[in-house]
Parts: C-alpha cells; structure tokens; sequence
C-alpha cells in the first residue's frame, strides 16, 4: 500500500492482490494462534471452535462487509467516515475506534515480543525443557519490556516510511511460508501418541458448554479481534480503495483466510497438549492459571519441535519468525487506524503523528509487561469488550442511518440484490440483538476481572 494519508494525496492500494494481502495481513496474526489456542483451551476446545465459527459467519461477515463499504464509498478515515454518514454526533464512535488501535496495540506488541524473544534464543539453542518456567522468566519484567520496546520501534518505522512495497512483498512470501509450515506441523502432529485426547478435546463439543454464556461471549469476542473488526481498521484500508470489485466476496476470502489458519493452529497445538501432558502446565487440568494459559501456545510449541531431533530448534525459531512477521502485518493495521485518524482531524504529517503516537503506545504497554494480569484485562475490556462496542455502533449507523447509500455502494461489485437483502437484513435484525445479548453477558465478567486485578 502506498503510504496512506487523509491529504488529497492519499494513497491508494495498486491490485486487488495488494489490497486482499493487507487486508489478510491485518486479520492473521497473534490473534490466529497465540489468542486462538489459549482461549479455545480455555473454552473447553470444540465448543468454542463451533461458536466461534457461527460468529464468524453471522456476525464477522456482516460487519466486514459494512466497514469494507463504508471506507470505499467515503475515501476518508474511520473518524471522518462515521461523522459523514451519521453526523457530528457519531463522532466518539470515531475515537473509540482509535482508542481501541492504542490499547490493543499497547499489549499486542509485548506478545509479539515474544515471538522476537522466542526465535532469538531458539536459533541460539537456548530454550530449555521446561518452558513454563522460561515463559515466565523472558515474558515477563525487563526482557519482556526491551523486546516490547524493540517490536514498537519496528512498527513506527514501517508505519512511518509508508507500508508499501518492502512490506507488501515480504508479506507476499512470509505469509505462505507461515501456511505451509502450519500445514506441515499439522500433518505431523497427526503421528503424535495420545494425540487422539487433543483432537477430541479441540473437535468434539460437549453440548452443556455450547450454552455457556461465558464461551459464548468469548466465542463472539474472539472473531472480532481475529478477524480485525470493530475499530475501524479495514475501512481504513478500504478507504485506499479505487477498483470496484465485489465487497462481499472479498470479505468472505478474508474471513474464510482467518478462520483456516486459526483452525490449522489447534490442529497444531492441542495434539501437542496432550501428547506432552501440558495440559497442567497451562492451566487444562484444572484451576486455570491466566499468568500460563495466556502462554499457551509458548509454552507448548517449543518442546514439541524440539523433539524432533537436531533440526528442531530451526523449526521453533522459523515457527517464531513468521509469527512475528503476522503479528507485525497486523500491528501496521492498528497503528495505522491511530495515525490515519491524527493525520486528518489534527492535521499532523505522518511522521509526527507516526513517532509521537508509537512512543505514547510504547508507554502504555509497559504495564501489561510487568503483569500479565494486566495484559489479560487490556486484552478482555479493549480487545474483546470494546471491539464488539464499535461492532454493535457500526451496525446500527450502517443500518439504521445510512442503509440506503450503503446499500448502493455495495450494489456496485455485487450484483444480486438477493445477497444485499440477506446483507441487509443481519446488519439490521441479526447483528445488533446478538451483539446486544452478547454484551450484557460480557460485562459481569469483565467486573469481576477488574475487581480482581485491583484486589490482586
Ligand atoms: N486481527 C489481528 C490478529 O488476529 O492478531 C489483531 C487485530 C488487528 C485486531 C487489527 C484488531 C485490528 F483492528
């Protein structure tokens, strides 16, 4: 993408390819496996995948769909965008949208230091057995911090120059390279004894636990962070759209994306869970422990690969890499919801608003490296909690003060009227209800979470 900015010259996406990789870029990343693996574990496995799996479809799609629609038509950032369609009284939707980009941001980049941390020391050989306890040691405290530190410089720097090409193509490789080898660790994850547990754990829902409103608002929660909903961020990139190519279809190639790496993730890592009898470590066996859940997939990955001999700590540190490289495609797209907006309501260059904002996030974010209490809370209110806030908003301003102009932008690449109307009709009867629902069962845990972490 050629370096966005809400000036008259703004950029704009060069192919649909260019579009579709960032737009993938932004969705796969952290969310997909970190956040994946440990909140389905913590979701009793299968009935989570099956909830989250009806939300992806009933709700993610809907309001990909209308953020996609909304950034083509208004070719201006989410902050201007809301306030054109709905009035000056919609503008705090605006900000919430950037407040959500700093506070998952914040914490999202102490994770994916992680995955720094975690492929420096395996390609150095220095990951020992035990890895909770190592998970405990670097992700936490001062190592936790530098590497924080380092991911954020990383992604000011790209945010700063312009996404663009070295970006873009770098993306083009690594994300197929992730696939490949995600496949490949599936299919050997299959040959793992005891493995059978894992898969009945991960594909074969207990019915009592499809009507836990606790999964269920997980569930929810979970598609719009992985799917990068609710804050504006692929209308942002939407609004650097020119070709008028069929916005339902391209939100469906994103989606399905998202939801086959998340899926090939837990074929991953549960087999490996129970083959290793690391479900006490991370909290399986019983009273969960956030601090190790949160680490799953950290915990997990490493003695796993490491167990294939010389060449393990290769495929850790690979595994590692191109972690990363997802989680850097996606912390561009939070960024740039912050930066995009700095830039048009302030005025400010990009570099200002780049630099500036990237060091107050950098801030921000070192708490959650000290307390991984704290990581998880962000986690729930901002990148759970709040996410579904700005669903909910942008549905009922799609749908109930804009409907019309949407509609007809939508028209232009999508040609059946049937499929606009089953369009239509979620983003006004399906999305806001369930959203409804969905919100007032998450907020009880939400206080009690709160409570929790100032008590503790
Ligand atoms: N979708 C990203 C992931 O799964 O890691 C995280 C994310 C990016 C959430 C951008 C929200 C967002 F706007």
């Amino acid at each position: 993408m050629e370096a966005p900015s809400a000036s008259p010259d703004r950029g704009a996406w060069g192919t649909r390819l260019g579009f579709i990789l960032a737009a993938v870029g932004s969705a796969v990343g952290l969310g997909n496996m970190w956040r994946f693996s440990y909140v389905a574990a913590e979701g009793g496995g299968a009935a989570f995948v099956l909830l989250y799996l009806v939300f992806v479809a009933l709700i993610g799609l809907p309001v990909m769909t209308s953020e996609l629609v909304v950034g083509r038509m208004t070719q201006v950032s989410p902050v201007k965008a809301v306030r054109q369609l709905g009035g000056s009284r919609w503008a705090p939707l605006g900000w919430l949208f950037v407040f959500c980009g700093f506070g998952i941001l914040s914490y999202y980049s102490v994770i994916a230091g992680w995955t720094m941390r975690f492929a420096f020391d395996a390609l150095r050989g220095a990951i020992p057995q035990d890895t909770a306890t190592y998970f405990n040691e670097v992700g936490t405290n001062m190592p936790a911090v530098i590497t924080h530190v380092l991911f954020m410089a990383i992604t000011v720097i790209i945010v700063l120059r312009g996404v663009k090409k070295g970006l873009e193509r770098t993306a083009l490789i690594l994300m197929p390279m992730l696939f490949v080898l995600l496949v490949g660790l599936a299919i050997w994850a299959t040959t793992l004894s005891g493995g059978g547990a894992g898969y009945a754990y991960y594909l074969k829902p207990r019915l009592s636990e499809l009507l836990d409103t606790a999964i269920i608002t997980d569930a929810a929660g979970q598609a719009f962070f992985s799917l990068s909903l609710g804050m504006g961020a692929l209308m942002t990139y939407a609004s650097y759209l020119k070709n008028k190519t069929n916005l339902g279809r391209e939100a469906v190639t994103i989606a399905a994306t998202d939801f086959g790496v998340a899926f090939i993730a837990g074929l991953v890592v549960f087999p490996i869970i129970f083959h290793f009898g690391l479900g006490e470590a991370i909290g399986l066996g019983g009273v969960l422990n956030t601090d190790n859940t949160v680490g799953t997939l950290f915990i997990t990955i490493p003695p796993a690969l490491q167990s294939l001999g010389s060449g393990g700590n290769i495929i850790v540190a690979a595994f590692f890499i191109m972690l990363f490289f997802a989680a850097l495609t996606s912390a561009i797209s939070l960024l740039e919801v912050v930066v995009a907006a700095i830039i048009d309501s302030w005025q400010w260059p990009r570099a200002r608003a780049a630099v500036t904002f990237g060091i107050l996030i950098t801030l921000a974010g070192i708490p959650s490296a000290y307390n991984l209490n704290i990581l998880t809370f962000a986690d729930k209110l901002v990148g759970t909690f709040l996410l579904m806030v700005g669903g909910l908003c942008t549905a009922i301003l799609v749908g109930y003060r804009a409907l019309p102009q949407v509609e007809q932008e939508l028209s232009i690449g999508m040609e059946n009227a049937n499929l606009r109307r089953v369009w239509s009709t979620m983003v006004k009867f399906v999305v806001p209800p369930v959203l409804f629902v969905v919100l007032f069962f998450a907020v009880k845990p939400l206080w009690v979470a709160f409570k929790a972490l100032i008590g503790g």
